[in-house]
């Protein structure tokens, strides 16, 4: 099977929060569509790991922000390579509390808040079926595709994202790939060697130290 076909599959970039007591929780998703017109249901997927699957299927209501192409990479790290479990993700994001849910606006060209009708059990993820109750338009900036975070910021999708697939061997020169968010660094697509990268280099992604990269 020539799994590249599927990167011909278009997506958008958005970030679904939701509230649990005080507790803001979200995280960073590519597959969400709108799947009826009249009733205005979105479908978007859900790995069982992340933390807002869990808390999604008790509050059942959530906001769904779009991306714009300005969003930094910062904000994708922090929502789709970390937990809600154990970070507070919402620190220095530019959120708003409506309808008693944080919804992003950072780098967001809108939002759409709605009520899960009902949740699908497909194996390694949950289907949820939202029903959009309000939405917001908030700029004319172009949304982020799929397409766009990969070519032009060169960003990864983690094992739990729904498109996620495993690298391919490039070359004999070394490389090294950051644990937490999958970053790989090639020694021959870069000017300095890894080895030779100073200590207080990060991770261009997800902002996390040169000791959190596993030499491939
Ligand atoms: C570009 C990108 C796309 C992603 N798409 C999805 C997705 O569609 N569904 C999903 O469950 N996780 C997706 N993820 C992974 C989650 O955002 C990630 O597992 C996150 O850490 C979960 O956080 P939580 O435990 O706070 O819910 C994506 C991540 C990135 C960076």
């Amino acid at each position: 099977m020539d799994l590249s076909i599927l990167n011909n599959i278009s997506y958008g970039m958005y970030i679904i929060t939701t509230k649990k007591e005080h507790k803001n929780v979200g995280c960073f998703i590519n597959s969400a569509m709108q799947i009826t017109s009249k009733s205005k249901i979105l479908a978007i997927s859900l790995n069982k790991d992340n933390y807002t699957n869990e808390v999604l299927k008790e509050t059942r209501k959530c906001a769904i922000s779009i991306l714009n192409e300005k969003a930094n990479q910062k904000l994708i790290s922090k929502f789709g390579y970390f937990s809600s479990r154990e970070i507070n993700k919402f620190d220095e994001v530019n959120y708003q509390n409506i309808s008693e849910l944080p919804v992003v606006i950072e780098d967001c060209c809108g939002y759409i808040i709605g009520e899960v009708i009902r949740a699908i059990d497909v194996e390694t993820h949950d289907i949820f079926l939202i029903r959009m109750e309000q939405m917001e338009k908030l700029s004319d900036d172009a949304p982020m595709t799929y397409r766009y975070y990969h070519e032009v910021l060169k960003g990864k999708s983690p094992k739990k994202a729904p498109t996620y697939q495993e690298e391919k061997e490039e070359g004999k020169a070394n490389r090294y790939q950051c644990s937490i968010c999958g970053y790989i660094y090639d020694d021959s697509k870069e000017k300095i060697k890894f080895e030779d990268l100073p200590d207080s280099w990060t991770c261009p992604m997800c902002g996390v130290g040169k000791d959190k990269f596993i030499k491939l």
